[in-house]
């Protein structure tokens, strides 16, 4: 379970309004999409999600819990680029962010429990497609496998809500639609809830089953800076549908949620 409630956040910058009025429900196992103009709020949304900053007001729960005031392994998160470790190996990687979220919860391992974390993390290389690559240093990476393995650490915490910024951004598209493969793969198998940002509005309505719409619903002339985005759209995809192999061949979604 984990299912994500946001309620009446609001985000300010230097007493700059960059997020306001912002309440959603979010079903467990949902894959939200975001998309908005640029500068719009999309990356604080997610930093807010992640503890990475505290809202001005509002307040955000996992399964009914407030969320803890820092980033905890319940919550993984993957950027664009560079979110792993370069100076160790793709293995190492992972083995650093299963000890790290170990060490928060239950200290050092041995034996049995040990052989199953290294199983895990083996078990996520073949997956993810680098088992071959274990040995390697990110730099020995392409951008697609750097992206795989940001991934990989992630999903090796077991987040309850996984993260992504842009992540497939920097990727060429031919890519792309191998990571959005592994991507959908491992959302299935993991009914983990998603939120992803994008700016490729075909990517959002292949990925996600929810998108949202982030932008300003007031403007005022004379102070462009006065208000936040909130979300102008909500839209709930229907989920047979959305194995749909081109978003753009599609008709229109249901517009399930709010527009302000
Ligand atoms: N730490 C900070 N201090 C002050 N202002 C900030 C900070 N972080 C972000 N901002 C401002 O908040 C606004 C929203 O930034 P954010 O990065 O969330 O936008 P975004 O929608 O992710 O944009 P992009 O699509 O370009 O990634 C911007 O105006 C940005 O300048
Ligand atoms: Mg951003």
């Amino acid at each position: 379970m984990s299912r994500v409630t946001v309620d009446g956040l609001f985000m300010e910058y230097d007493r700059t309004p960059i997020l306001e009025r912002i309440s959603l429900e979010v079903a467990s196992g949902t894959f939200c999409a975001i998309v908005g103009a640029s500068g719009c709020g999309k990356s604080t949304f997610l930093r807010l999600l992640l503890s990475q900053e505290r809202p001005t007001r509002g307040v955000i729960r996992i399964d009914g819990d407030e969320i803890a005031p820092e980033p905890t392994p319940d919550r993984g998160i993957v950027f664009q680029r560079y979110s792993v470790f370069p100076h160790l190996t793709v293995c190492g990687n992972l083995t650093l962010a299963a000890e790290l979220k170990r060490s928060r919860l239950v200290g050092r391992l041995f034996g049995a429990a040990r052989r199953r974390e290294k199983d895990a993390i083996s078990d996520t290389l073949r997956k993810i497609g680098l088992w071959d690559a274990r040995n390697r240093y990110p730099a020995q990476l392409s951008g697609g496998m750097q992206q795989r393995l940001a991934i990989a650490q992630a999903l090796v915490m077991k987040p309850k809500v996984l993260l992504l910024d842009e992540p497939f951004g920097a990727l060429d598209p031919g890519i792309r639609a191998d990571m959005h493969d592994i991507l959908l793969t491992l959302w299935r198998e993991t009914r983990m809830t998603v939120f992803m940002v994008t700016h490729d509005i075909k990517e959002a309505f292949k990925l996600g089953n929810r998108v949202l719409v982030f932008d300003k619903v007031r403007h005022d002339p004379q102070h462009p800076a006065a208000y936040g985005a909130t979300i102008t759209y909500d839209l709930l995809l229907d989920r047979n549908r959305r194995k749909a192999p081109d978003a753009a061949d599609r008709s229109g979604p249901d517009l399930a949620g709010s527009v302000h």
